[in-house]
Parts: structure tokens; sequence; C-alpha cells
């Protein structure tokens, strides 16, 4: 019996994952590799709907798959790919796009936000077509499931929509995917502000995977917390230290009541001291896997190519039945 098959990606736009990618998705990743068929990629396509410099997208690609293999995506089990290494996501994406109304894509706040941001009339029309391209990423591998956090669910109903609407003209062809949005990984804040949640665009307040030990240890000492002194764990109340919580928690292993217990009648210091120190534990040796990786280019590009061809073998008859069914000859 085979697995239901997952897929999930996320775009090259950091130097490095920080702490919330890292607590809030990927070690989901990395856990649901044991109960589903994997499929995940670093998706540079979505990246260049905003600008990139060619050099650092390239660096960044290379480094975020190193990244992935290092927390543990394993390529003898799970196929890890670069989109733009596998054609067939931009092949799907223009029959997609063909049955997407312009109102519909309209409507994905994700490209209102994105575009008010740069000012609507310099957005690009990538940016408009951005969940078009998801919804092929996911309908090409046939995925049952696709974890995502809340910010993704409406580009996750576009795909169901467009699958639906596929079957319904051409016959049935794609899996209608199921939105799996994770609710059980933990939700990591910034350190700075406990109210907003963790994101490189707040340097101060963002634990970068990559970054210098020393770096991470004082950007923990220095968290934000409360004028009161007890440690329990309160998010509404007590924001910056129910983070903190979570963090020393998910990198111990420690059950978050076990941990108030132990803290009891103890003061913030220590409780940032034992964060610092359980978050470290975790990172220089994750730190040694990825200048690992990166050290062998050969081995990392024959990686993905290997990925990519594994990838392929799904993805091209997803494209040829698709081809076929709208009327492309053959
Ligand atoms: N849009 C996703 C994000 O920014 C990344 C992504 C691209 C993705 N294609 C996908 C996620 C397909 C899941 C499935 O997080």
């Amino acid at each position: 019996m085979s697995l239901p098959r997952v897929l999930s990606g996320i775009q090259p736009t950091s130097d490095s994952f920080h702490v919330g990618n890292h607590l809030g998705a990927l070690k989901n990743w990395v856990e649901m590799q044991n109960t589903h068929e994997c499929v995940y990629f670093i998706a540079d396509m979505h990246a260049i709907t905003v600008e990139q410099d060619p050099a650092q997208l390239r660096e960044r690609t290379l480094s975020s798959y190193a990244q992935l293999l290092a927390l543990g995506i394993d390529p003898k089990k799970s196929i890890l790919i670069v989109q733009s290494q596998v054609p067939e996501h931009a092949q799907l994406m223009w029959i997609m796009s063909s049955i997407t109304g312009i109102g519909e894509a309209n409507r994905m706040t994700q490209f209102k936000d994105k575009a008010a941001k740069g000012g609507a009339s310099s957005a690009s029309v990538g940016l408009l077509t951005y969940p078009i391209l998801q919804a092929a990423d996911i309908l090409l591998y046939q995925a049952n499931a696709v974890p995502v956090g809340e910010d993704q669910r409406q580009h996750l109903e576009l795909t169901r929509d467009l699958a639906i609407r596929f079957n319904g003209r051409f016959g049935n062809t794609f899996v209608v995917p199921e939105p799996f949005i994770v609710k059980a990984t933990a939700k990591i804040q910034d350190l700075q502000d406990p109210s907003a949640k963790m994101s490189k665009s707040s340097p101060s307040g963002c634990i970068n995977l990559l970054d210098p030990l020393k770096t991470t240890e004082k950007k923990i000492k220095s968290a934000v917390t409360d004028s009161d002194t007890e440690i329990r764990f309160d998010p509404a109340n007590k924001a910056g230290v129910s983070n903190l919580l979570t963090i020393l928690s998910a990198y111990s292993g420690i059950p978050i009541n076990d941990l108030v217990t132990s803290f009891e009648g103890r003061m913030y210091g220590d409780l940032k001291k034992e964060t610092a120190a359980a978050v470290l534990e975790f990172i220089e040796p994750y730190q040694g896997r990825v200048n690992e990786l990166l050290g062998d280019k050969a081995e990392l590009e024959s990686l993905m190519h290997d990925g990519a061809t594994r990838a392929r073998e799904i993805a091209a008859k997803t494209v040829a039945d698709v081809y076929s069914k709208i009327g492309f000859v053959s």
C-alpha cells in the first residue's frame, strides 16, 4: 500500500532559515517523512515574483537546499528539488492559468498585500499569478495533503477549486488536495516584540539558524519579557516568557509543564540562559552539517539533479495526461 503523498515548498529568500521557520514548519516536514511520501522543494520561481539579485538567488537556493538536508530531509526517503529544475511546474502553470479567472486571481489577499507594499501598479504579473504556480506545484504531484501555515489557506482553496474545475471539464485528472494547516507545531514570536510572529524583517527579534552562536546567545538574553517575575505559560498575558518556554521546550524536548515546574521560584535570567543553551546545542552541529554540505558543491548539485530526475518521472506523467485531455497533439 502506498503512503499518502505530501508536498510543500519554501522560498529561497533569506540567507538562513530562522527558528520560526524551523519549529513552525520545517520540523514537521522532517517528521512527515515517517508517515508520508514527501516531495519538498525550494520555490525559486516564486521568489523571482519580486526582484532578486541573481548571484544572491543562486547562493540562497544552494544554501536552502543544504539547510533542508541538514535539518533532516532525507533524499533517500523523500524527493527534494529545486523548482526551476523541473520544467513541468511552468508547463502545468500555463494550463492552470488558462482556467483561472482574472477576478479569482485578483481576490488573493496575499497578492493584494504584497502589491500594496510596492505600489499596486509596479507589482509584477508574476506576483498576481503566484498562486496559480503554487496550484501547479501541488497538482503536478497529485499531492493528497499540503502542510502550510494559515497564511497559505486561500492559495490552497484556489488549488482545490482549479483541480475540481479541471476534473469537471476534462475528466478526472487531479487529486484534490486537502489543506493541512499545521496547528500542532509551535508558533514562534519575535524576541523583541512577542506580540508579532518571528520574521526576518525584524532582525533583532529573529534567531537565524546560521547566525554566529554569540549573536544568538545575545539575542536570547536580551529577549523582551515583562515586569512580573513569575515563569508560567500564558501566551495572552505573558507573551515573551511563553515564547521562551516554547522555544526551550522544542529544543530540549522537555514538555512545557515540566519546565514551568522546574523554574518555580527562579528568575527570568535563568530561563533565558537555559533557552540559549538548548538552542545553541541544536545549532552548533547543524551549522557544521550545513558547512560540510556547502563545501562540496558537486555533491550538492548531484543530489539536486537526482531529485529533479525522480520528480520529473511523476511530473511528466501528469503533464502528458493534461496535454492530451485539453487537446494538444502528441
Ligand atoms: N507560497 C508558499 C510560501 O510562501 C511557498 C510555496 C510555493 C508552496 N509553492 C508551494 C507551499 C506549494 C506549499 C505548496 O510559504
